[in-house]
């Protein structure tokens, strides 16, 4: 049975290289780091958020086929081209974590901050959020920000003297918070309703309440497991791990800079990662030299929604020239107010 399932995923992926070639350039394939190794291996480009993100600004293709999750492709179309067709294989794929804000309690939470203190906040948001947050984000004037880059525009706006409504993912905000010497007097916690507490005055950053169930489930406790058991091992979390775990590790980075790190790291390392287990199964595979093990395994069920055969069923209907039901499109205005929220990120983060 498993030589059965081999052979057809070879088939499948054999296909999917075939129609690729006779599409001569004209889509290309954007994976995330998260996504099975197969799928990696037929993309043109893999990535975290932030350099899916420029590469759908920069792309030449008539289409980019986004294997990752719906706020990625969405983003993707935010920043392509009005020629450019975004394709996404499965609309299912989301994001639990962008599911905990809505616009409408991002705009009760911003009056509320100003009610309080005085200040327009400016929003900061996560990636992992929705267009219609996006939206809001660029009306406001604010920022989108991933891991790769939430430390340098957290830091650009607290430097212009700005309170920081940062959303959705408190770990993140946290974590980048802290990297930048806040302290907990500086920061205070927003309800998913938007509902932000009467002693928060002086607080700089608001952070949302929302988090990645996949990253929430590492622990102290683990984290100590794993060091008692390789007294010398260097541990890389992803900043959506909550403070104490990131606290206890050696650094916190991006899915980029842990494949970096990891790429740099010297022949004989022995190196703890605690993230998506997909991508630490790829670095070990491709690290032979390195002893690279889990901090624990979870799996993002959203990021395992796109697969060898749906992506071919999208390749195929888009030969057929019927590929519309698989076209990620957002509206006109919210694409307006959007694209002004990613390319603030993109101009604070390349410093243009
Ligand atoms: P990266 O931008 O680090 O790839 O993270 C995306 C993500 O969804 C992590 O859960
Ligand atoms: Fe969302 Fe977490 Fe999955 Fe990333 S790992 S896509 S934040 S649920």
């Amino acid at each position: 049975m498993e030589n059965i399932n081999k052979k057809t995923n070879a088939e499948v992926l054999d296909q999917i290289l075939q129609l690729k070639k006779s599409f001569a350039g004209r889509v290309l394939i954007a994976a995330h780091h998260y996504q099975q190794e197969s799928i990696v291996n037929i993309a043109d480009v893999v990535g975290d958020s932030y350099r899916l993100a420029v590469i759908a600004s920069q792309s030449d293709a008539e289409v980019i086929l986004m294997c990752g999750v719906r706020f990625m492709a969405e983003s993707a179309a935010i920043l392509a081209r009005p020629d450019q067709k975004v394709l996404l294989p499965d609309f299912s794929a989301g994001c639990p974590m962008a599911d905990m804000t809505t616009r409408a309690s991002a705009e009760k939470a911003l009056a509320s901050i100003k009610a309080l203190t005085g200040e327009n906040a400016v929003p900061l948001t996560y990636m992992n959020s929705w267009a219609d947050l996006k939206a809001f984000t660029g009306s406001k004037g604010g920022s989108i920000c991933t891991s790769g880059n939430a430390k340098k525009i957290m830091s650009h706006y607290l430097s212009a003297g700005r309170k920081i409504l940062f959303m959705p993912d408190k770990n993140l905000g946290i974590n980048t918070a802290r990297s930048l010497g806040l302290t907990e007097n500086d920061m205070c916690l927003v309800s998913q309703d938007g509902l932000v507490p009467a002693d928060c005055k002086n607080a700089r950053v608001f952070l949302w309440d929302g988090y990645c169930p996949v990253h929430l489930e590492f622990t102290p406790d683990q984290v100590l497991d794993l060091r008692a058991k390789y007294p010398d091992i260097t541990l890389m979390v992803h900043p959506e791990c909550v403070e104490e775990v990131v606290g206890l590790s050696n650094s916190a980075a991006s899915t980029e800079g842990m494949a970096n790190e990891i790429a740099r790291s010297p022949s004989g390392s022995v190196l703890g990662v605690g993230t998506e287990y997909r991508f630490i199964e790829r670095m070990i595979r491709g690290n032979p030299d390195k002893t690279i093990v889990p901090l624990e395994k979870f799996y993002c069920s959203d990021m395992d929604r796109i697969t060898p055969e749906n992506i071919l069923t999208v390749l195929k209907a888009y030969k057929e020239g019927c590929a519309d039901s698989y076209c990620v499109s957002v509206k006109e205005q919210d694409q307006n107010d959007a694209r002004k929220a990613l390319s603030a990120m993109i101009a604070i983060t390349e410093g243009v």
